[in-house]
């Protein structure tokens, strides 16, 4: 055992006096005392090299940045790959005063309440955020923006990734609900969601519809709709333009996963469903449960869209309008073949798209094989309307044989499937604990070849999604995988019942996969993520001397030194120019009279990097974040006299303990 760590080592010791070489100070000790290092905290010579897999020294980058989910957390998690480091977490659905986010900053509270919201009165406080869509350019990840989606209420989240803040949340019309049907076309043309369980046809969401049980349990199939929709994306800005956006009408099947066509496939979609047996649930009425109704079928349906040819049935104005958006109906869809469907295995989550857009990879967790479908497959049978059938709603349905290129047996609940560069496919075994790396066909793999298992991993414990390195884009990297697994059980300090999700690092670069890293997620449930290399992102150091986070352009509120600092009284409103700097606020007194509403334009006027300060008021809710070069708005109306101090959150300066001001209110 000692001989082998020894040996261990001392290859590590000549790999790191190899990295030396290129500027950073050579490993001086002698193996020696690496030995004993490792020997004293109990290391194997196989964790000495993980951990030089993972190590970043201080100051070092990652390669590799992930944007996981955060799932109920209503958030997004930035975490550094292969260290597996939290960078940074961002609010999207959720306020979190660090970023001063939803507690009155004008460009947050403007995302938090969203855009189309149906009903402003509720002011949703929460979201499930769940996959996230980094944009892209020519089928590769750009590093421009971030989409998310929001499980619980069918909304999508934007975020630049020029500042790290989220801009824009959209309500997205006829939509209740949403799962993983996100995705950006490879040009960012569209962000695409679709619904997850249907909803109540045409539902409006502020004005609620009328329904009974009765309609519930007997015309389902009638009375719900799912719908694809393609959001438009302003090219400049990354924001989601609805005037500009359609939807497809879809069946009332549970439309689950889907991603974008790319390469020979551009201009196609590709969406799961379940329950296209369109089961109700209700125990009471009779009903089997939902679990039972929605898997009585061997087979579900995968949706082709074809968005593409969309375009051009809604500039021939064969659309309706609801709720604020072009809506194509399903019978125009059928008949203008914009809609066909492929029998998939039942209950399938994963529809993923290879990087040359020529397969697409179902899985079905209760089937223990991949189907793979050929794109190429899919057109010859659309053309020859080689159907089984329509559904019926009248969307016909290709032919299994015909379209299904191969089926690879990878064991126990397959779930979600990404690529690396080589022709590999890796997918998630939710009941196995379990990754899966598969070979694909021609031009990948000769036939022989193709088609197969060639390695496994055990992963701890059941994952769910997975993600390589840019392993869902046309420029995959075969580098790294991390596999989010929902229970961690035994892997980490048991801190209650609830513990830490798990997500763990496996390096996939050589022939065998190979387990390197945990990383304790407890800060949500992450529920999927995209890897992007780290310097695609290039975010801004500081903004330009008084840029709005809202509109990243030059605020016509901003003021560039203290001698432009200023309050202005109008009956009623108390308007201040504030300018902030360490270590002080000027005005640094500020005088209302109960009842005012109070106005404070904030301009942080450094322009060091880091030298970002708060602007906080004790029982307002009021907590603004001021990076370098901001300008921000905060209004609060001020309805009990006395005097407030409000303060700056950071530590900024030696004198941010005096980083203070007074806001005064008299008596009226
Ligand atoms: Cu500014 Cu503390």
């Amino acid at each position: 055992m000692k001989k082998v760590l020894l040996l261990a080592l001392a290859l590590l010791a000549g790999l790191a006096v190899g990295v030396g070489a290129c500027g950073r100070r050579p490993i001086r000790a002698g193996q020696g005392d690496l030995l004993q290092l490792a020997q004293s905290r109990g290391l194997t010579p196989e964790d000495a090299t993980r951990a030089l897999k993972t190590f970043v020294p201080p100051g070092g980058r990652d390669e590799y940045m992930l944007f996981a989910s955060g799932g109920h957390s209503g958030q997004v998690h930035v975490i550094g790959v292969p260290s597996m480091r939290l960078l940074k977490t961002i609010a999207v659905f959720t306020p979190e005063p660090w970023q001063g986010y939803g507690y009155g900053a004008d460009w947050s509270e403007a995302a938090l309440n969203g855009e189309s919201n149906p009903d402003p009165r509720e002011h949703l406080r929460w979201g499930d955020s769940h996959h996230p869509a980094l944009s892209e350019t020519d089928g590769k990840y750009d590093g421009r923006w971030l989409y998310i989606n929001d499980r619980a209420h069918g909304r999508i989240g934007m975020i630049d990734l020029a500042d790290f803040r989220t801009k824009q949340v959209l309500h997205v019309p006829n939509l209740q609900t949403s799962h993983g049907g996100i995705f950006a076309t490879p040009d960012t043309r569209y962000v695409h969601i679709s619904s997850k369980v249907p909803a109540l046809k045409a539902w409006n969401a502020s004005q609620g519809q009328r329904v009974t049980v009765e309609d519930h349990l007997n015309r389902y199939a009638d009375i719900y709709r799912g719908y694809s929709t393609f959001v438009r994306i302003d090219q400049t800005t990354g924001r989601m333009n609805l005037k500009e956006s359609f939807q497809i009408e879809l069946p009332p099947y549970t439309q689950d996963l889907a991603d974008a066509g790319k390469g020979t496939s551009y201009g196609y979609a590709f969406i799961n469903s379940y329950n296209v047996e369109m089961a109700t649930g209700g125990l009471a009425y009779g009903r089997p449960p939902l679990e039972a109704g929605a898997s009585q079928l061997d087979f579900d349906y995968l949706h082709i869209i074809n968005w593409k040819k969309a375009e051009t049935v809604l500039s021939a104005g064969k659309f309706t309008e609801i709720n604020g958006i072009r809506v194509i109906p399903l019978e125009t869809a059928a008949a203008e073949g914009l809609l066909f469907l492929a029998p998939e295995p039942r209950s399938p989550h994963g529809v993923d798209v290879a990087p040359k857009g020529d397969y697409i990879t179902v899985s079905g967790k209760l089937d223990p094989h991949a189907t793979v479908y050929g794109f190429d497959r899919i057109l010859k049978a659309i053309e020859a309307k080689n159907f089984e059938g329509t559904d019926r709603y009248g969307i016909p349905i290709l032919k299994f044989d015909a379209v299904v290129a191969g089926k690879v047996e990878l064991g126990a609940g397959p779930l979600h499937t990404q690529y690396d560069g080589q022709g590999n496919a890796y997918t998630s075994l939710y009941l196995e604990s379990a990754v899966a790396k598969w070979t694909l066909g021609e031009p990948y793999h000769p036939a022989d070849q193709a088609f197969k298992v060639v390695d496994k991993v055990s992963i701890h414990y059941n994952i769910g999604h997975l993600a390589t390195t840019q392993g869902d884009t046309m420029d995959p990297q075969g580098k790294y995988l991390i596999a989010m697994n929902k229970w961690s059980i035994d892997r980490h300090s048991n801190v209650g019942p609830l513990h830490p999700q798990n997500f763990q690092l496996i390096d996939i670069s050589g022939p065998k996969m190979e387990l390197v890293a945990d990383m304790p997620i407890g800060f949500g449930e992450p529920h999927y993520a995209q890897m992007i290399k780290a310097d695609t992102v290039k975010a801004h150091e500081v903004y330009e001397p008084g840029v709005s986070p809202a509109s990243m352009k030059k605020s016509a509120d901003a003021i560039s030194s203290e001698k432009e600092a200023r309050i202005v009284r109008r009956p009623g409103v108390v308007e201040v120019w504030m300018n902030v700097v360490r270590s002080h606020f000027t005005p640094d007194i500020v005088n209302a009279k109960v009842g005012d509403k109070v106005i404070v334009h904030l301009t942080n006027v450094e322009q060091t990097p880091d030298a970002t300060h708060g602007f906080a008021v004790p029982m307002k809710n009021v907590m603004v974040s001021l990076d370098p070069g901001e300008t921000t708005t905060v209004e609060f109306t001020v309805d009990k006299p006395g005097s407030f101090s409000f303060y700056c959150t950071e530590f900024c300066s030696a004198l941010h303990l005096e980083m203070q001001g007074w806001l005064i209110v008299e008596p009226k």
